[in-house]
């Protein structure tokens, strides 16, 4: 099955043709960054306004990447997939729209997908074809700007979510750190660069708290507190930090950049020990933005390693927003059901 896969839940407009499930054979991503940066973070009017611009022309591109042989690309695919959610509503509604309207006019059939259980697929693109006997159960973290959760999965359709992050993401953790210290946005991908240059033992020279959530928290139905996470006290500490510390050197900027990165990656990596303890796994997947951190891909492959469960990392390129694993998933049958697609509306806060 060939599907054409279309994304834009937040600042990337990508378009993507797959094939049963794995083979890509176009992956076209813009990204607004630049567009945002002055802003520090995204700002939803101007994301939706340039998905409008681009993504006429990106899916166009990623069509004649994919079939560059063919006449009419888009008679190439059986199927046309879309994030319908979670993501920002004003930019979901570009790309959910585009495919609706594809759809509609080449009569082929929408398969709404959802945005999350992409990030888990991605681990699975351009590689060999997926034997679900060998990958299921499966434990997964999808860790982004937007959601740090843990999930279990049976199947690419089945995924439970068990526990996810109280307040802040990950990525937004980052993100909000790096802004308070003046180090541009996003702050992931410069943290992660700056903490490289800090030797070992001065990793944890500043305490951070861990974003322990209480036992008796009130949780949705469901999940475990032991695998939620909370981010927001860990800013208001670098926050106090700061404020009575401030840096006066790159060496002190770095330093406290690595302890506060040691102290995001330690709360997942706990959490992943737990979830690995507590639950049987084939193996543990883990996606989004952030699992390109590098100090976090080292303490996962660690754990992992500890319960002799091979770790399943998406190709950089495919970590961040990306359509490959939209049409991905939809080609290995992990679309949502449903029983007239046309007819449904985006959901920005659509569950796992
Ligand atoms: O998955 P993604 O591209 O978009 C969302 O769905 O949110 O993730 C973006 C997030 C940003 O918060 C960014 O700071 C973070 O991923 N990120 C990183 C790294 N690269 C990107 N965080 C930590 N270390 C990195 N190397
Ligand atoms: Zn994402």
């Amino acid at each position: 099955m060939i599907v054409l896969g279309i994304e834009s839940s937040c600042d990337e407009t990508a378009a993507a043709v797959v094939r049963d499930g794995t083979q890509v054979l176009s992956s076209v991503i813009y990204s607004q960054v630049p567009l945002h940066q002055p802003y520090g973070g995204v700002v939803p009017e101007i994301a939706s306004r340039s998905h409008i611009e681009k993504i006429r022309g990106i899916i166009e591109q990623a069509l004649t990447e994919a079939f560059p042989e063919s006449s009419n690309p888009l008679d190439e695919v059986d199927a046309i997939a879309a994030t319908c959610g979670p993501g920002l509503a004003a930019s979901l509604l570009v790309g959910w729209s585009a495919a609706k309207g594809l759809a509609l006019a080449s009569g082929k059939p929408l398969i709404p997908v959802n945005h999350m259980h992409a990030h888990l697929w991605s681990v699975q693109l351009d590689r060999a074809s997926v034997q679900p006997e060998a990958v299921y159960p499966q434990l997964g973290l999808a860790v982004s700007g937007g959601h740090t959760c843990f999930v279990e999965a049976t199947a690419p359709n089945a995924y439970r979510l068990m526990g996810q992050t109280i307040d802040d993401a990950a990525g937004e953790a980052f993100d909000k750190a790096a802004k308070l210290l003046g180090l541009g946005y996003p702050g992931g991908p410069v943290i992660d660069r700056v903490a490289r240059t800090v030797p070992m033992e001065l990793r944890r020279s500043i305490a951070f708290p861990q974003g322990k959530v209480a036992a008796d928290h009130p949780l949705p139905e469901g999940l475990r507190a032991e695998l939620c996470v909370s981010f927001s006290g860990l800013k208001t500490a670098l926050l106090t930090y700061v404020r009575k510390n401030p840096p006066q050197s790159e060496a002190d900027t770095a330093r406290i950049c690595v302890a506060y990165q040691e102290a995001i990656v330690d709360a997942i990596a706990k959490r992943a020990e737990i979830a690995l303890r507590t639950g049987r796994y084939k193996t543990f997947a883990v996606g989004g933005g952030v699992s390109l951190n590098a100090r976090l891909r080292e303490a996962l492959q660690a754990v992992a390693d500890r319960h002799r469960v091979p770790l399943l990392l998406a190709q950089a390129r495919y970590c961040g927003d990306n359509a490959a694993m939209i049409a991905g998933l939809a080609s290995a049958g992990g679309g949502l059901t449903a029983d007239n697609p046309l007819e449904w509306d985006i959901d920005p806060s659509l569950p796992v």
